[in-house]
C-alpha cells in the first residue's frame, strides 16, 4: 500500500443537498492537488468497521479542500451524515484511475443517482480545460435532483421534472456530430451504464463507465471489490480488482 496516500482530514464544510443526501468538503491540500475525475477516496465512517469509498465530486485547489457527496444507505453513510466540521477522519486517497479524456475535444458526460457526484467534478475539470461537454442525467423523481445547472439535458423517471424516461430519452435529444469523436462517460447504477454502454456502441462511440462494486481495503488487497471483464482465455472473463484496476472502465470490456 502507498502510506503517502493515508490522511488523517478536517471536515470544514456540511451541507444537505436534500433529505438523505449531503455534501461534504475536507481539508486535504494533496489530495485537492492530484485528484482526477473518476478517482475516490475511502473515508472512516467513525467507529463503523471498514472505510467507505466516494467518488470526488469537486476539488479546491487554492484552499486545498476535496468534497464528496454522500447519500444514506445504510449505517456508514448514517455516520458520514452526522459528521460535524472541525472534526477529523482517517482517509486514503485519491484511490483508482480517473477518466481519460485524451484525444477527445467532445465528451458527454452522463450520471444518476450518486453518480452525479463524480459527473459534476469531470464536468468542472473538462470545462476549465476548454473542452465541449454535454452533461446528461437522470433521477427518479424531482425530490431526487442533486447538483443539477440549467445547461443539463435532465431525466426524471417519472417525469415531474425534465424529460420523462431514462438517461437514454435524454441521450437521444443530444445532437452529436461526430460520434467516433465523441467520448461518453457514465457513472450511476448497473442496469444504466449498461443500457448507456450499449447506446453508445450502436452510435459508434467509446463509453468509458465507472464501476461502484462493495469494497473493503481500497487499496488492492483483500480481492473483495472485483469486476469481471473480458478475457481471451478458456472461461472467457477474468476477474479484475474494481479499486486498483478501476474503477473506470471501458464499457466493451465489462462482462455485464
Ligand atoms: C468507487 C465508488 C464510488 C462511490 N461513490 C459514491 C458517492 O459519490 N456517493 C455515495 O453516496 N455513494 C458512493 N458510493 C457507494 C457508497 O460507498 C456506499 O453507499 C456505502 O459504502 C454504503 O455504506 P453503508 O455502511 O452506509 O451501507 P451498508 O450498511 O454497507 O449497506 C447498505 C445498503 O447499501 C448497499 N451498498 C453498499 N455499498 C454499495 C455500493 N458500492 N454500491 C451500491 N450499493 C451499495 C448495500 O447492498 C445495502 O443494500 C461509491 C462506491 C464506490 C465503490
Ligand atoms: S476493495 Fe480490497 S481489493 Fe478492492
Amino acid at each position: 500500500m502507498d502510506f503517502k496516500k493515508e490522511y488523517s482530514i478536517r471536515l470544514v464544510s456540511k451541507e444537505f443537498l436534500n433529505s438523505d443526501t449531503c455534501y461534504l468538503g475536507f481539508d486535504c491540500p494533496d489530495i485537492a492537488d492530484t485528484a482526477v475525475p473518476g478517482q475516490f477516496v475511502n473515508i472512516s465512517a467513525g467507529d463503523v468497521f471498514l472505510k467507505r469509498p466516494f467518488g470526488i465530486a469537486s476539488t479546491d485547489k487554492e484552499n486545498g479542500i476535496f468534497y464528496i457527496g454522500v447519500k444514506v444507505v445504510g449505517k456508514g453513510t448514517s455516520a458520514i451524515s452526522r459528521f460535524e466540521t472541525g472534526m477529523t477522519v482517517d482517509c486514503l486517497g485519491p484511490l483508482g484511475n480517473g477518466f481519460d479524456f485524451e484525444g477527445y475535444d467532445n465528451v458527454i458526460l452522463t450520471g444518476g443517482g450518486t453518480g452525479v457526484f463524480p459527473i459534476n467534478f469531470a464536468y468542472e475539470t473538462l470545462t476549465a480545460a476548454g473542452k465541449s461537454v454535454t452533461v446528461c442525467e437522470g433521477f427518479r423523481n424531482a425530490s431526487q435532483v442533486i447538483l443539477n445547472k440549467p445547461s443539463y439535458v435532465l431525466t426524471t423517471d417519472c417525469g415531474d421534472c425534465g424529460i420523462k424516461g431514462t438517461v437514454i430519452a435524454g441521450l437521444d435529444t443530444i445532437d452529436i456530430a461526430e460520434p467516433s469523436k465523441t467520448l461518453i462517460c457514465c457513472v450511476g447504477p448497473i442496469p444504466m451504464m449498461k443500457a448507456v454502454s450499449l447506446w453508445a456502441s450502436d452510435k459508434g462511440m467509446k463509453c468509458l463507465v465507472s464501476m461502484e462494486q462493495r469494497m473493503a481495503c481500497g487499496a488492492g488487497i483483500c480481492l473483495c471489490c472485483t469486476v469481471k471483464v473480458k478475457d481471451e482465455g478458456p472461461e472467457g472473463f477474468k476477474n479484475v480488482r474494481c479499486c486498483k484496476d478501476g474503477p473506470v472502465f471501458d464499457s466493451t470490456e465489462v462482462v455485464w
